[in-house]
């Protein structure tokens, strides 16, 4: 079996790259490095393994017979696709057509990797694949959702009218190791503002809800998704919700750490809720996460005390 995962060098496609890994498929890593790192990849030596540097966005082609196409690659943190708007459009849409091309000349499996963002500030909680959304196509963070919207609708069409074998996981916020530490994502900033004893910055009252998914779960969702054969979105997230600011106390009890907490604004168009709908994982994956938060938590902070404080340096 031979996959290739786009994104390879981020956090979730490094994670994806080592179980593909692990259940014997030959890995093609491609990525750019615009928001990833070699380093979450250079443990990866066996000769099953190739990263090649390639920004998706422009065709790409390979001569071998591809099985597997995982199609990670897009900045996925605020702090990066409010920086880097365009790449974040055309990676969802220029990327995703490419992809879904290769995917068709390859006769590959396709696996868009989605996300909750195309909720937007949810109406409903929790969300199920049915809902269709509350975006602001024009705010600030439409450059991300929009692109993942776009990128499910070509990816449905390609299903529809080539006949491609597509999969869309809809992720919900994922953390753990390989995260960057200053990648500006809710778990990340807590955790090492905890470490290093400042102030930990909690936006509006905190009362906005998050669900948070720990990497091995949700990889293993995607995985079992992807040699499903179920066609349409799921939901792949953690449906334990809480309030961010609860999510502040937790990691400074985790932490120990002597932090106060600070209140800043809510950025614009900040969803208030988020919670996965899992019951289609569960009843067509038989799919539901196993890692409780603060087990999870116990990991990443593990990580960001051996790794996070040296890189940040
Ligand atoms: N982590 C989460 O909580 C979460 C939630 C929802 C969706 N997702 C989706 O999962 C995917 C991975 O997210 P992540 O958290 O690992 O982010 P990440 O930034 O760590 O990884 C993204 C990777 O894609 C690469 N990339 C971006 N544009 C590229 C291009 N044009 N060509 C080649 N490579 C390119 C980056 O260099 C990086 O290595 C993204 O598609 C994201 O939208 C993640």
């Amino acid at each position: 079996m031979k996959s290739i995962v786009t994104g390879g060098a981020g956090f979730l496609g490094s994670h994806l790259c080592d179980y593909l890994l692990e259940k014997g498929h030959e890995v093609i890593c491609v990525d750019n490095l615009i928001t990833g790192t070699t380093k979450n990849i250079e443990h990866l030596n066996s000769d099953r393994f190739t990263y090649i540097r390639h920004d998706v966005t422009k065709p790409i082609y390979f001569g071998d017979k591809i099985d597997y196409i995982f199609h990670l690659a897009s900045p996925a943190s605020p702090i990066d696709y409010l920086e880097l708007p365009i790449q974040t459009l055309k990676v969802g849409a220029l990327g995703t057509y490419n992809l879904l091309g290769l995917a068709k000349e390859q006769g590959a499996r396709f696996l868009l990797a989605s996300t909750s963002e195309v909720y937007g500030d949810p109406l409903v909680n929790p969300q199920p694949e049915t809902y269709w959304g509350n975006v602001n196509p024009i705010g600030p963070r439409g450059v991300y959702d929009e692109a993942k919207r776009y990128a499910e609708a070509i990816t449905m069409a390609y299903h529809r009218y080539h006949g491609i074998d597509t999969r869309i996981v809809r992720i919900f916020n994922t953390y753990g190791p390989r995260m960057r530490v200053n990648d500006g994502r809710v778990v990340p900033n807590f955790i090492m503002q905890a470490l290093s004893g400042e102030d930990i910055t909690v936006y509006g009252d905190g009362s906005q809800t998050r669900s948070f998914c720990y990497v091995s779960d949700l990889i293993e969702g995607i995985y079992r998704l992807m040699m499903s054969d179920f066609t349409d979105p799921v939901n792949i997230g953690n449906p334990a919700e809480m309030s961010v600011l609860e999510f502040a106390k937790v990691i400074i009890e985790i932490t120990g750490s002597k932090s106060k907490i600070v209140y800043e604004n809510l950025p614009v168009d900040d969803p208030k809720v988020r919670r996965p709908d899992i019951s289609k994982a569960k009843e067509l994956l038989g799919w539901e996460p196993k890692v409780e938060l603060r087990e999870g938590l116990s990991k990443t902070i593990e990580y960001f005390n051996d790794f996070g404080l040296l890189q940040q340096q």
